[in-house]
């Protein structure tokens, strides 16, 4: 299968490359990416990335920049780093993406458990998991040539201590656990399904 991860230089990209690489023809890519960049928060950049790719049977979306911090300094301007990041550009992969993914293909976006069990600071990334939340579930009675779209949405991941401070008391999911979430919506037959973790 050739699987493209987006967001692949990071927490859970890096890991997942890892994970697939071994059993298939895997493509990462990020704004820094030595080989394919991209920034999803451009549609022209996505597309130039499709057009280098070519068809493909997955994709992964790791990449979902939000602005995190204290309620006093979310304004209009931090707020729409969600809003195009997170939300527009994960939608815009799937809106574009459509056109190059093989029949049967996949995709898998990133959510959060925040959308559900908000914590303090995040407040910008509860909204855009919202919206992906609700777009994979349109867009999976919607999308043709058999294309299926699952989220993955985990709470605080293991290999990221940084955040396990302001997710008190959560028990952080393990990377092995992230791994077999996406890995449920790649070889998996259902569409439509946000993947609590
Ligand atoms: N970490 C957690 O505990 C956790 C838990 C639940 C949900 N999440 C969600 O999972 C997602 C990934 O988390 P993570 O911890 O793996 O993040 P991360 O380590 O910061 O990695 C983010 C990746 O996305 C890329 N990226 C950022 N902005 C981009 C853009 N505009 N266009 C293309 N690529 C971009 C980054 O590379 P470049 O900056 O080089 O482009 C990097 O490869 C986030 O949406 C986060 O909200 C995380």
């Amino acid at each position: 299968m050739k699987i493209v991860i987006i967001g692949a230089s990071g927490t859970m990209g890096s890991y997942l490359v890892n994970a697939f690489e071994k059993e298939h023809e895997v493509i990462g890519a990020d704004r820094n990416n030595p080989n394919i960049k991209v920034d999803i928060t451009s549609p022209p950049s996505i597309t130039r990335m499709f057009e280098l790719i070519g068809p493909f049977d997955a994709l992964i979306c790791t990449a979902g920049p939000t602005y995190v911090g204290p309620w006093k300094t979310l304004t209009d301007a931090t707020f729409r780093n969600g809003v195009e990041g997170k939300m527009m550009g994960q939608i815009n992969l799937v809106l574009i993406g459509q056109d190059y993914i093989n029949a049967q293909g996949s995709f898998t976006l990133i959510s959060g458990a925040v959308t559900h069990e908000p914590q303090k600071n995040f407040a910008n990334a509860s909204a855009a998991n919202a919206a992906i939340d609700g777009f994979v579930r349109a867009a999976a009675i919607e999308l043709p040539k058999g294309i299926r779209i699952n989220a993955v949405s985990p709470t605080v991941i293991e290999n990221s201590p940084q955040y396990f401070p302001f997710f008190p008391g959560e028990t952080p999911v393990t990377m092995k656990q992230l791994e077999y979430g996406f890995r449920k919506s790649i070889f998996g037959t259902n569409s439509g399904y946000i993947i609590s973790l």
